[in-house]
């Protein structure tokens, strides 16, 4: 699996120019508007110009997050259309997956991953080690430091093998790094120290061999003191000899603050000096914090969207680029932010953006 990556990530370099040529009129047709393929119209298999299909002819693969299935029949339609990757957006932590002490249930989120493998999708998991979506017999639980130490392996063994070989890259632990640089104080701190880092990797390394395993974290997109913690986290863990492949990048951006494209491209390009590989696991733009008119603030975000796809094309560690869901209508942001917004690629009908466009531009190396 870690091979097939590589690879895919360095022939990227040799499909980059034949495919944005091949696939530039179809790219530009859509990018005129209208919705990107009507399936069922057609007679013959000519290609689409999905993401997806325009992703794969430069060697990267392209994904969203995804809730539980089966919902309205567009969402399908329209995840299976699009996107090659996908990531179960909260069905695959902690409070899901194991909602009472040593009782685990996987049937939510197989039915994701299933779909996902029928639709020859790569599934990314999120996440393993979290200070977040904690459920409360774990939280009030009261256990001692070896109680947590045993709750953990379990948990990583049992997950981890239950998805082995189905999960292509696990986010094994998301969000250890505070703004300020230092180790976040979480319940697994508390409950086996700093090194729990380390341990989580290997336990998830002995879960899934084959698994492509990621350090996730958000705020450390360009350059600065968060993403100059996690780089020297994730150096330190190579030197140990720690199972470590890849960083994840979530971007999590609005169009009044993002990082600019060149710091993301220095931040990307030194991590994979590291020899890892580099995600962007979470992407989506908000776009509330604004007062322009709503076409200029929708032109905004199709800017940083396309930048950063650009971004992820020209850097050879980056092989994935994935959003924080698609449509509109399902978005995380309403619910954390308190406003509404309008951070994906699709609107709430399911019709393709001004930033839907621009990743077709970037893709078709417009
Ligand atoms: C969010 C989900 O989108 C929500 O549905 C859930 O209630 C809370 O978590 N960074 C992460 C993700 O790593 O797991 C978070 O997902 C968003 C921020």
């Amino acid at each position: 699996m870690l091979g097939d990556l590589r690879k895919r990530a360095s022939r990227r370099r040799l499909l980059a120019g034949a495919a944005s040529l091949g696939l530039g009129a179809l790219a530009t047709a859509c990018a005129g508007g209208g919705p990107p393929s009507t399936p069922a119209a057609k007679p013959t298999p000519t290609p689409e110009p999905s993401l997806r299909g325009l992703a794969q002819a430069r060697g990267l693969k392209i994904g969203s997050a995804a809730l539980p299935l089966p919902r309205e029949p567009l969402y399908q339609e329209t995840l299976a259309r699009e996107f090659s990757m996908l990531t179960p957006e909260y069905t695959m932590k902690l409070d899901h997956l194991q909602p009472a002490q040593g009782r685990y249930e996987f049937d939510q989120t197989d039915a994701i991953v299933d779909f996902a493998r029928r639709e020859a999708m790569d599934v990314r998991g999120h996440t393993l080690v979290w200070h977040g979506a904690l459920p409360d017999w774990l939280v009030d639980g009261g256990h001692t430091t070896g109680e947590l130490r045993s709750i953990l392996r379990d948990y990583i063994l049992t997950v981890g093998k239950h998805y082995r070989g189905k999960v292509v890259a696990w986010d094994v632990v998301n969000e250890a790094i505070r703004g300020d640089g230092r180790l976040r104080d979480t319940i697994w701190t508390a409950g086996l120290g700093p090194g729990y880092v380390d341990v989580a990797f290997r336990w998830a390394h002995e879960a899934d061999p084959d698994a492509m395993l990621f350090l996730n974290d958000y705020g450390g997109e360009g350059m600065g003191p968060k993403s100059d913690a996690v780089y020297s986290l994730a150096k330190e863990m190579v030197e140990r000899g720690v199972p470590l492949h890849g960083a994840g990048l979530q971007m999590h951006v609005s169009i009044a603050r993002s990082p600019s494209p060149e710091d993301v491209a220095s931040n990307i390009g030194r991590l994979g000096g590291l020899g890892l590989e580099v995600h962007i696991t979470e992407m989506d733009v908000r776009v509330q914090d604004s007062t322009l008119p709503m076409d200029e603030r929708l032109a905004a975000q199709a800017r940083i969207y396309g930048d950063m796809m650009r971004v992820a094309l020209d850097a050879e560690a980056c092989t994935a680029f994935v959003t924080w869901g698609f449509t509109d209508r399902h978005s995380w942001i309403p619910d954390f932010t308190g406003n509404p917004d309008a951070a994906l690629l699709f609107d709430e009908a399911y019709r393709p953006k001004p930033a839907y466009r621009a990743l077709v531009e970037a893709l078709s190396g417009a």
